[in-house]
């Protein structure tokens, strides 16, 4: 599957997708505290996406096999595609809610760490390091840079402070499509990999680890965790590569990095 270069019509339906996707991270903040299970989670947010939104939860039924929830939520030492369940949250837990909505056709991608009452000073730190990868990443975004320049900033920044890249998941282009093209891998070289293009919609998802970088799936077949059972941080946003650097399709009011960032 080749890259996608969106017209202003599809950008339009992004834009649309992308500020629909944020609104839900943020609908969902007050209802992630002690004692409520994921799976209340998960239900608040398909309820809102399906009733409220008028659109349609990506992960419901996705892939093989189908998976079974309308959101992500991944507690702890889980990196990535937690299922949600009847596992109440408890005091100290960090969780990452990961949304995907549908709307017109096109998709929006987001997710954002909540920590359950106080967490500890190595997942404040674990989080935070995390989100400046994310932030540091989006910062390069224009055209001419290479994908390779987005994971060399992510790696550095991980690494720099002791913490792990995950490898076997990365972001991707995102449209009508879920999963575009390309791989947007949160590791790499300087100045290697495919240029970006104005018109095009990535993701860029770092997964990074307080421990070794090494995940594993668990039987249910969805659910990654890390190998050493160490703490994950994910932070996630959908972009646009701009003329002058990218716009932050799901960004959030609450977030210390504007929407649109010009060269
Ligand atoms: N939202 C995830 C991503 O960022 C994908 C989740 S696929 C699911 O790409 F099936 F687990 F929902
Ligand atoms: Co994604
Ligand atoms: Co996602």
């Amino acid at each position: 599957m080749a890259i996608t270069i969106k017209t202003p019509e599809e950008i339009e339906k992004m834009r649309v997708a992308g500020k629909l996707a944020s609104d839900v991270l943020m609908m969902i903040g007050e209802h992630v505290k002690k004692g409520v299970t994921t799976d209340e989670l998960n239900t608040i947010c398909h309820n809102y996406i399906v009733d409220v939104q008028d659109s349609i939860p990506a992960p419901l039924n996705y892939g093989h096999p189908p998976f079974p929830k309308s959101i992500c939520t991944s507690v702890n030492h889980v990196i990535c595609h937690g299922i949600p369940g009847d596992k109440k949250l408890k005091d100290g837990d960090i969780v990452n809610i990961d949304v995907t909505v549908i709307k017109d056709g096109f998709h929006g991608d987001t997710s954002k760490m909540f920590v359950v009452g106080k967490p500890s000073i190595l997942a404040e730190r674990l989080i935070r390091i995390t989100q400046e990868c994310l932030y540091k990443a989006i910062k390069i975004v224009k055209p001419g840079i290479k994908l390779g320049d987005i994971g060399h900033v992510i790696q550095h920044h991980a690494e720099g402070n002791n913490y792990s890249v995950v490898r076997e998941y990365c972001g991707h282009g995102i449209g009508a499509v879920f999963h575009e093209d390309p791989q947007v891998v949160h590791y790499g070289r300087p100045n290697t990999g495919d240029e970006l293009q104005a018109g095009m919609c990535l993701t860029i998802e770092p997964m990074i680890n307080a421990g070794k970088r090494y995940s594993k799936v668990l039987p249910d077949q969805w659910t990654v965790v890390t190998k050493d059972r160490s703490l994950s941080a994910q932070w996630e946003h959908t972009l646009l590569v701009t003329d002058s650097g990218v716009e932050i399709l799901t960004h959030r009011g609450e977030e210390n990095i504007p929407q649109i960032i010009s060269h």
